[in-house]
């Protein structure tokens, strides 16, 4: 069976066709329309701006993944074109979004009906008003055609990054199987609103076993790099600045040109940066020390060994901790996943030190593109996770909708109205 998935959680518009074939879960297509250029301005994510743009762009995205998917087709023209009850109603699921009903309507009343079996959305964590474009979309369109929605909570679909294969269909050994017994695992979502580590006894199920009690990883990363100066994401233009070479600083001479004292640029080499809570029982985050730590002591120079060690310090205490969480869960695999680890240093990191260890635990990351928002891994979570809280279109007004029977089987009917967006959505 297809599922068309649809994440809105923060600043990209993603959507997605995945399907499940031969225990893998392949990516049939993975249209994502990031907003960085739009809120780098600002230094950080402008949620009313972003909530404009997936109104903006949900439509369009969500033809170019079915085109991809070559699941978009034109309606034939007939007389009796425009079901004014359906159109009434639709107009009532998207009344507080005028934009996404103008688009909306025209699209659904162009084409056919797609032959998906099931509408995944993200309904949280994320930015409220940008996850309710996504889920009043996933309605809409579960409405006009009939179809059940999967909720979807955000963090469990990073975890499920892992098990997608891609558009290609090459596929490397280290995508997870369906099939393959990896459990129990623990997971790490490091990403700029989380940082969590999960203990995951089975496929499907998962318990929160820390958290960051203040910032992020990934936004220590972008309030890190925008004390240095640096663009907005902060996570690529930190690890940029930190794969460079520092020896520039050695020679004299340019350290005259720059007007920087030896001892100072001496000094600069041996920043030190906190790596909080790293020996902490729990397990447990907390970046805000790390930020304070670099606003009240970078001077302005040497921005290279700052970006290195800030990056370092951040990966030592993600690399302790889960190592440390899967030491005590016994784990047989670590699940990494979230837009933090599509930092090269991190992922080299992790498996070296994962070799240096007693640990049989096997780690597993998604390539790098999948480790940013992206609306395939919300399908392969939809399809991994027995869906307990799948909806059912309220009204079947065709009979039977064009479902998978043993999919959907023992699945009570919630009613997609009922989908609520909570941007605190826990695990
Ligand atoms: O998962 P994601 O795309 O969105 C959220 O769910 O938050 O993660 C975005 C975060 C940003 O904070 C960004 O700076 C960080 O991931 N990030 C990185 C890298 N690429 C993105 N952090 C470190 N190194 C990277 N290469
Ligand atoms: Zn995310």
């Amino acid at each position: 069976m297809k599922i068309l998935a649809i994440d809105t959680s923060c600043d990209d518009t993603s959507v997605a066709v995945v399907e499940k074939k031969n225990n893998q879960i392949r990516t049939i297509s993975n249209i994502v329309s990031s907003q960085i250029k739009i809120h780098a301005p600002y230094g950080g994510v402008y949620p009313m701006l972003a909530k404009r743009e997936h109104q903006r762009n949900l439509v369009p995205v969500c033809k170019k993944a079915l085109q991809n998917a070559k699941l978009l087709n034109l309606k034939l023209k007939t007389k009796n074109e425009k079901p004014q009850v359906k159109i009434k109603k639709l107009r009532i699921i998207l009344k507080r979004d005028e934009l996404l009903l103008k688009n909306t309507e025209k699209f659904l009343l162009k084409h056919e009906k797609p032959k998906v079996g099931a509408i995944a959305i993200t309904n949280g964590p994320g930015l409220e008003p940008c996850l309710w474009q996504g889920v009043n979309f996933a309605k809409a369109l579960a409405f006009w055609w009939d179809l059940p929605i999967i909720p979807v909570n955000h963090i469990k679909a990073h975890l499920s990054a892992n098990w997608l294969s891609p558009i290609s269909g090459n596929h490397k050994s280290e995508i997870l199987n369906t099939k393959r017994a990896q459990f129990p695992a623990v997971g790490l979502v490091a990403s700029g609103g989380h940082t969590e580590l999960i203990y995951m006894p089975k496929t499907g199920q998962y318990k929160l076993i820390g958290s960051t009690r203040d910032d992020a990883a990934g936004e220590c990363f972008d309030k890190t790099a925008r004390i240095l100066g640096l663009p907005y994401p902060g996570g690529p233009a930190i690890a940029a600045l930190a794969a460079k070479k520092e020896s520039g600083i050695k020679n004299q001479e340019l350290l005259n040109s720059k007007g920087i004292t030896e001892s100072e640029a001496n000094g600069s080499w041996r920043i030190e940066l906190p790596r909080p809570m790293l020996h902490s029982k729990d397990f447990d985050f907390s970046f805000s020390g790390l930020k304070t730590a670099v606003l009240y002591n970078f001077k302005g120079n040497n921005k290279t060994a700052w970006a290195k060690e800030i990056q370092q310090a951040i990966i030592d205490v993600l690399i302790h901790k889960t190592l440390k969480a899967a030491e005590k869960f016994n784990a047989k695999s670590i699940i990494a996943g979230g837009g933090v680890m599509a930092n090269k240093e991190l992922r080299k990191q992790f498996k070296n030190k994962i070799k240096s260890t007693k640990l049989r635990s096997t780690f597993h990351v998604p390539r790098y593109r999948l480790c940013l928002d992206n609306a395939a891994m919300v399908g392969a979570c939809a399809l991994l996770d027995k869906p307990k809280a799948i909806a059912w279109p309220a009204s079947n007004a065709s009979g039977q909708p064009a479902v998978d029977t043993a999919f959907l089987a023992g699945v009570a009917n919630a009613g997609w109205q009922k989908i609520k967006v909570n941007g605190n959505l826990k695990i």
